[in-house]
């Protein structure tokens, strides 16, 4: 492979394993200090919350976190050949974070400030997550490795919607503040509310069209080895 197409491959993996490290570590951080004080915008209703629900956001955020730190790892293919047995233990674990986590997931969702549009929308994205993450199992399972991964892809792109989700926060709070005044009487709750319901959905519907983009183009690469391989035997 020449240095140009190594570039090509590499930078979007680094890319991805850089923000799920970054956004891993720096959304867990106020929650390692186990003191509400420190929670967000979203999260300060915990404070007041049942100590099964905060325990509930505490799984959620630390196995999600692990999930989105191991993810980018078992999408490289010379560990899977070198490394087949620390592959599958990764591999289980990031499973048992999307599990710990999705469960969770549906533990706080409840009572979100964005209300039932964004609840819905974050309850059917834990439903996907699980459901991905059930197949990739399943089939990796029974040995069908191809389709093993495709589910992976899928259920990653959905992991990374934690990635997204502050991602597209920032971008349109910063689209929305210029109109702090006229449109939401310097009310920046109320700014935030609005955009944290769009982001509920913005956050992971991109991310699994792009998913499906991308397990579609392995098909067709696959596809047209395989003619070029039977072209070659004939
Ligand atoms: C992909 C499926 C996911 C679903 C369905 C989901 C769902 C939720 C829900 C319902 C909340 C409560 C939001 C609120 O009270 O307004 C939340 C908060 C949170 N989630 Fe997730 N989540 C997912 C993935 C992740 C991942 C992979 C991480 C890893 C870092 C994560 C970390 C957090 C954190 C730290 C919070 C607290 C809110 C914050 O500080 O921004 N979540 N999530």
């Amino acid at each position: 492979m020449n240095k140009t197409n190594s570039f090509k491959k590499q930078f979007p993996w680094g890319l991805m394993a850089f923000l799920a490290m970054g956004v891993a570590f720096a959304a867990i951080a106020p929650y390692a200090t186990f003191n509400p004080d420190n929670f967000n915008n979203a999260t300060s209703r915990f404070a007041n919350e049942t100590l099964l629900r905060l325990a509930g956001l505490y799984v959620h955020a630390f196995a999600g976190g692990i999930a989105l730190i191991i993810g980018p790892f078992q999408f490289l293919s010379r560990l899977r050949a070198r490394r087949p047995t620390l592959h599958r233990w990764m591999g289980r674990i990031y499973l048992l974070g999307i599990l710990f986590s999705g469960l969770a997931a549906f533990l706080i969702a409840p009572g979100m400030i964005s209300g039932l549009v964004g609840e819905i929308g974050l309850l059917l994205l834990a439903t996907l997550w699980l459901w991905t993450g059930w197949n990739a199992y399943r089939n990796i399972r029974a040995g069908n490795r191809e389709v093993h991964r495709e589910w992976m892809i899928r259920n990653y792109a959905l992991t990374c919607s934690a990635v997204t989700l502050r991602l597209w926060l920032g971008i349109l709070i910063g689209t929305q503040i210029p109109s702090l005044e006229t449109k939401y009487a310097n009310d920046f709750d109320a700014l935030f509310v609005e955009v944290y319901r769009v982001v509920m959905w913005l956050a992971w519907v991109p991310n699994l069209i792009v998913a499906e983009m991308i397990v579609q183009r392995r098909r067709t690469f696959q596809l047209s080895i395989g003619k070029k391989q039977l072209a070659a035997e004939a």
